[in-house]
């Protein structure tokens, strides 16, 4: 591995040749439009009254500290929501409308050309970036900590960071907090998460891409199925076809089990070789533009069920579709975990057993989804158009070395919903006839 101790000959005309890093740079999702940041701001800037909101952005990982084998850098959602800016070492400040000098202000770190010889180049302070974000007051990342005291200060020393592990580590933060700069200092995260849960145009389109292309993975890996194929062969296809789509990386571990794996909820080790007469669970998806899907699809690695099979599987898919079919605003996520449990447990029969099957549904409806795959969000919200949830009823029957799992990511409308990872097919004659279709073009070939 190359080692950042090396010292780096590089003239900075080299460097010139190569564009800078921005926001969202060369990826398919293109950078966030300038009027949908301002309008997250000020939407910020609305529920704080007097007070400074601090930001820190994500910094590089370390190769040699970290386990950073997804090696690309990747922003704090928060920071890259309010900015759309993929640099690192930076900070955000804002300054709610009660404040005398309300003010938002930028800092990214100056260009320093021997480092961006190991870590490509970045923008540094200037028009690109008051351009890409729409923030005009850009100042170089060496001044922040001084300037920040200060804006405390002048802010009736009311201080909103992040709270909690996932925020950014930063002894300077965490110093201000406890240094009496700052005499009242307050979580930003229930702010960010309100805001969040919402989501808007640009924010929607992403998680059409990321739901579609996701579906295709599950596509293409249900055609490639075959008994004796291992979990790592099938998970490779799926990925294969996110990062063609434009996926950046996955949202979360791909998880791929087949048999017994298939009961496991988040089983993501992918090492087993399939056996004929199992049921695969595939739980992947892609992220795209920092907005992930998240989608499972449970189906017969032979490409036919068995009656069993197909019966415990109808009887998790009309669970979903009852839920499904309850979606619309005002509802909320308790009501369709409440009504999918009891629609499992009034239409089980004996199919699990002498127990109902709703003992073998061992954890919840929903989740928010979004730029964390377990969205932000408080989940007694009820729900409004522009929320996205999943929907993932299952059956794990491990004495049966049988797991069923069906997730799509709904978007809540104003007439209902709609469902983003429809492209991958759910009934069982759909999963056949796909599955079908893969086996005479594998013959083909
Ligand atoms: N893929 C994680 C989940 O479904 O919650
Ligand atoms: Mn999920
Ligand atoms: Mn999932």
């Amino acid at each position: 591995m190359l080692r950042t101790t090396v010292v780096a000959l590089v003239s900075a005309a080299a460097l010139a040749a190569i564009q800078p890093l921005h926001a969202q740079s060369g990826s398919p999702a293109g950078p966030v439009p300038v009027e949908r940041l301002k309008a997250r701001r000020a939407a910020l800037l609305g529920r704080i009254g007097t007070g400074t909101v601090v930001l820190r952005s994500a910094d590089e990982r370390d190769l040699e500290k970290d386990y950073a084998q997804d090696s690309d850098f990747r922003q704090d959602n928060d920071f890259f929501y309010l900015t759309g800016l993929e640099t690192p070492g930076s900070w955000l400040v804002m300054q709610g409308r009660d404040t005398a000098a309300a003010r938002v202000v930028l800092y990214v770190p100056e260009r320093d050309t021997l480092q961006e010889r190991w870590t490509g180049p970045k923008l540094g302070p200037g028009p690109e970036i008051a351009a890409l974000t729409g923030i005009d007051d850009v100042r170089p990342a060496g001044k922040a900590e001084g300037e920040i005291r200060g804006f405390v200060f002048g802010a009736g020393r009311r201080l909103l960071i992040k709270f909690g592990d996932a925020a950014p580590k930063n002894d300077f933060l965490d110093g201000l907090s406890h240094n009496g700069v700052a005499q009242k200092v307050e979580d930003l995260r229930p702010h960010m998460a309100a805001l969040r849960l919402i989501k808007d145009d640009d924010e929607i389109r992403r998680m059409r891409r990321a739901a579609q292309l996701s579906a295709d993975g599950h596509k293409a890996a249900m055609m490639a199925a075959v008994p004796g194929i291992w979990e790592y062969e099938l998970e490779s296809v799926l990925e294969a076809v996110f990062r063609r789509e434009g996926a950046e990386r996955v949202g979360y571990p791909s998880i791929v089990g087949t048999g017994i794996n298939g009961t496991v909820l988040h089983y993501d080790q992918n090492r087993r070789q399939s056996a004929p007469g199992d049921m695969i669970v595939i739980d992947a998806a892609g992220e795209f533009g920092y907005y992930t899907a998240d989608v499972t699809r449970s189906f017969p690695v032979s490409g036919k069920f068995t009656p069993h099979q197909k019966a415990v599987y109808e009887l998790v898919l009309a669970t979903q579709q009852t839920a499904m079919d309850s979606v619309h605003a005002g509802q909320t996520i308790s009501n369709l975990n409440r009504i999918s449990r009891e629609y499992m447990r009034s239409h089980s029969g004996d199919l699990c057993g002498a127990k109902s099957c709703d003992n073998y549904y061992p954890h919840s409806l929903s989740h928010w989804l979004g730029m964390d795959v377990h969205d932000v969000g408080d989940y007694r919200t009820p729900l409004e158009p522009g929320m996205i949830f999943t929907i993932e009823p299952g059956i794990y029957l491990p004495a049966e070395s049988l797991g069923v799992r069906i997730e799509d990511d709904i978007l809540v409308t104003a007439t209902g919903y709609e469902n983003l990872s429809a492209g991958a097919p759910r009934s069982v004659a759909d999963i056949e006839k796909l599955m079908a279709q893969g086996a005479k073009e594998r013959k083909k070939k």
